[in-house]
């Protein structure tokens, strides 16, 4: 089935399950819950020992291994991701953070990009240490070169393919063979391409991370993570959700999953409003350069065409070096269309200054840098509405 059908199909088995039902709705059950009732005491333990035994859906002996509605979303994501199992977090920074704790102890070492999202690489940087773990960050455009960096202690390679500020292109398959000779265990942020359009664990990586948050939930009314993996690393990461009690409620995930219906017709126009809108930025004698490796011009071009199978609406802006941080707020703050706010996926478009820290690799300009966020309004509204900022710029 093409993606579009299955997007449509996928995680509608448990409706029937949880109602006895076969005429049933379209979209799941919403069912909210902590205590489940058992009919017998063998039922109870019986249920208990399916878990033990390594079951992850229903039925379950307790709402925190999920109702209903939490594993219809969580099979949908699998079969879109190509895992072995999902789970989801109460953010995309939850699901980052804990895919990397699950696999490090006191000693161990982590690899992580420098491009990485700022909150997971101040979790490595500040957090990590208190539990003994330390982090070496790399050059995210970093080949071969990578082998130097692992040590006998290093657990984790992390990877966020393309960087969500500075849209760097990873070479995930090779990366994560190397890792794998180094008995590492490699997770990626997936969030920009989402499971529609890269599936990592086809390219050799153990984990993939999303911020469901994004173009998962598509309407800015949803926090969450999740995680997917293979069968090899899903008993570590199983263990961790478990032994921290990590869970999201069943309505977080009805909406995540009633965001992955229409999920590829969104990401279709948000990827033609981000072309309109960089084929308009590139006139503009004050852009410098676009940061989008769906775009010919990018350096990371090869990579996303080799790897991916579309793209996302996401893209970044590098103005001239002689534009001012000033000048670039005067052309932010009369915005009509484009909201200034953090995140990203949603239906409406956003425009932030980008601001980032970078220890070992330099940043793709050295003008100032905004971040835009395509959303579903009219490609010609919201150039009408970057044109204006241009204008102010210039004044
Ligand atoms: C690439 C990336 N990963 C993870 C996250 C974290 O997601 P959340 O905001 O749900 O914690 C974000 C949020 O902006 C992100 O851009």
């Amino acid at each position: 089935m093409k993606d579009s059908t299955r997007l449509v199909t996928l995680g509608r088995d448990h409706h029937t399950q949880a109602t006895g039902d076969t005429a049933d709705f379209v979209n799941p059950p919403l069912v909210r819950g902590s205590t489940v009732l058992h009919d017998s005491v063998a039922d109870l333990r019986e249920r208990v020992a399916r878990r033990n035994a390594g079951a992850d859906g229903p039925p379950v002996a307790y709402g925190i291994y999920g109702s209903p509605t939490h594993h219809a979303f969580y099979d949908a994501l699998t079969a879109l991701e190509g895992g072995y199992r999902s789970w989801a977090f109460p953010s995309g920074l939850t699901a980052c953070t804990m895919a990397i704790l699950a696999y490090v102890a006191q000693g161990d070492h982590v690899l992580v990009p420098d491009s990485v999202y700022f909150p997971t690489r101040r979790f490595c940087r500040d957090t990590l240490p208190r539990y003994g773990v330390t982090t070496t960050f790399y050059d995210p455009r970093i080949g071969t070169e990578i082998e130097a960096l692992f040590t006998p202690t290093t657990r984790v390679l992390f990877l966020e393919s393309p960087g969500s500020h500075t849209f760097e292109m990873q070479d995930v398959p090779l990366l994560a063979a190397i890792a794998q000779r180094h008995g590492a265990v490699s997770i990626i942020d997936n969030t920009w391409a989402t499971p529609l359009y890269f599936q990592p664990l086809k390219h050799g990586v153990d984990v993939s991370v999303h911020a469901a948050t994004k173009y998962i939930g598509g309407h800015s009314d949803l926090l969450m993570g999740t995680v997917t993996s293979t069968e090899r690393a899903w008993p570590r990461l199983r263990e961790t959700i478990h032994h921290y009690g990590l869970t999201v409620s069943a309505d977080e995930c009805y909406l995540a999953l009633r965001g992955l219906r229409s999920m590829g017709a969104r990401l279709a126009q948000h990827r033609a409003t981000a072309e309109a809108l960089i084929a308009w930025l590139k006139q503009q004698p004050e852009v410098e350069r676009i940061l989008y490796p769906a775009d010919p011009a990018d350096p990371g071009y090869a990579l996303w065409q080799r790897d991916m199978t579309g793209a996302s609406g996401l893209f970044g802006v590098v103005l001239k070096p002689s534009i001012t941080q000033h000048q670039m707020a005067t052309l932010i703050d009369g915005l009509q269309l484009f909201g200034r706010g953090y995140s990203w996926g949603g239906f409406e478009s956003l425009l932030i200054p980008t601001s980032v820290e970078r220890t070992v690799s330099p940043l793709p300009g050295t003008g100032p840098i905004f971040r835009v966020a395509a959303g579903l309004e009219h490609a010609s509204d919201l150039i009408a509405d970057l044109d204006q900022g241009f204008a102010r710029l210039r004044r």
